[in-house]
């Protein structure tokens, strides 16, 4: 059954909607924007019924929080009123509604407006799934294929997706950086992630799989690709209008090898100034080049690899992230052993 909030500072005007709706749809009756804020950090309903003319925050303020939160802007609000005034119906609809309902209003026609607006819903939910999915397989080939020039990292793309999932997930749960990450889409942060190391593209293959150690001088070359990861996204980000999962991808390719004390690379951005997502990539990227194999070193154990990076809490890692971290390495290491099946 669809979930519908209805949110109205008027208890007979909730209670009329809620009993024209029950039995149709599952509802939830919220008196305040406030309330329905609290609500939503639990509950994603299917619509939103919003009264225009409330205390505190109205209707129009409540409608451009939800359309400014990257989670909550594809929620439909259809906007309750009592009003008839054309102006601001026109300020509603350029706000983002999807409907004006004028108050009192008919049940049956209610009924009919809200199946309408959800079925509509449903269909471009759907095409946008479809692009979703074409966008992110795209990715996943051009990221392969910049992976498989480098014969020595095989699987890393998928691995790091993986540990960051799981990283996120511990983050979330101990409610550390709940604030910066609060309007996070995971399913638009984790694709994103997997372009991390797109740069390398223009890294030689000769110095990408030279066996051995690196010069210094190869050693600078292969440092470039964090900032030529972030120029070449950077690059589809002017000629598209996508707002989030490039800049999360920007952000992950670009500051994935900053250090806690300032020692990293490309800027040498120190603490809460690398951005959030360089600080977890960098746990789930040092920990899988740990545990893997390359030509100048065997692969460190999970007991080990854990230990370095416990170790390098505060210094090299951000050490609210080593906490969640700490929580879930195990996690890490049953995942690499699945995926290497
Ligand atoms: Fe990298």
């Amino acid at each position: 059954m669809k979930t519908i909030f209805i949110v109205d500072d008027n208890e007979t005007n909730r209670m009329m909607a809620k009993n024209a709706l029950d039995g149709t749809y599952k509802t939830f009756t919220l008196p305040s924007a406030a309330k329905m804020f609290k609500l939503l950090e639990k509950i994603t309903p299917d619509l939103i019924l919003l009264d225009v003319d409330m205390p505190e925050t109205d209707g129009f303020g409540a409608i451009s929080i939800l359309k400014a939160n990257e989670k909550l802007k594809s929620i439909p609000v259809i906007f309750l009123t009592a009003k008839n005034d054309a102006e601001s119906e026109i300020h509603g609809f350029e706000m983002g509604a999807l409907d004006f309902i004028n108050k009192p209003f008919s049940a049956p026609v209610l009924i009919k407006r809200i199946e309408t607006h959800i079925e509509t819903d449903k269909q471009i939910k759907k095409s946008q799934q479809v692009v979703r999915d074409l966008h992110n397989v795209t990715l996943r080939i051009i990221a392969n294929m910049v992976e498989s020039r480098d014969t020595i990292t095989g699987g890393h793309i998928e691995r790091t997706q993986a540990y960051l999932e799981i990283l996120l997930n511990a983050l979330i749960s101990a409610g550390i950086y709940e604030n910066e990450m609060s309007d996070w889409d995971k399913t638009v942060l984790l694709p994103s992630a997997q372009l991390h190391d797109v740069g390398k593209i223009k890294v030689s293959d000769l110095i990408l799989n030279k066996p051995g150690k690196l010069t210094a001088e190869e050693f600078d070359l292969i440092k470039q690709h964090s900032i030529d990861g972030e120029r070449i996204i950077d690059e589809i980000i002017s000629q598209t209008k996508d707002d989030g999962f490039l800049l999360h991808a920007k952000r992950f390719a670009g500051a994935h090898h900053e250090k806690w004390d300032g020692t990293g690379y490309p800027r040498g951005l120190k603490g809460e100034d690398i951005p959030l997502e360089g600080r977890i990539m960098a746990i789930a990227d040092v920990y899988d080049a740990l545990v893997s194999e390359r030509p100048y070193k065997k692969p460190f154990t999970h007991e080990q690899a854990v230990q370095i990076i416990k170790d390098g809490s505060g210094t090299h890692f951000d050490s609210k992230i080593v906490e969640a971290f700490l929580t879930v390495a195990e996690d890490f290491w049953a995942e690499l052993v699945r995926i290497a099946g």
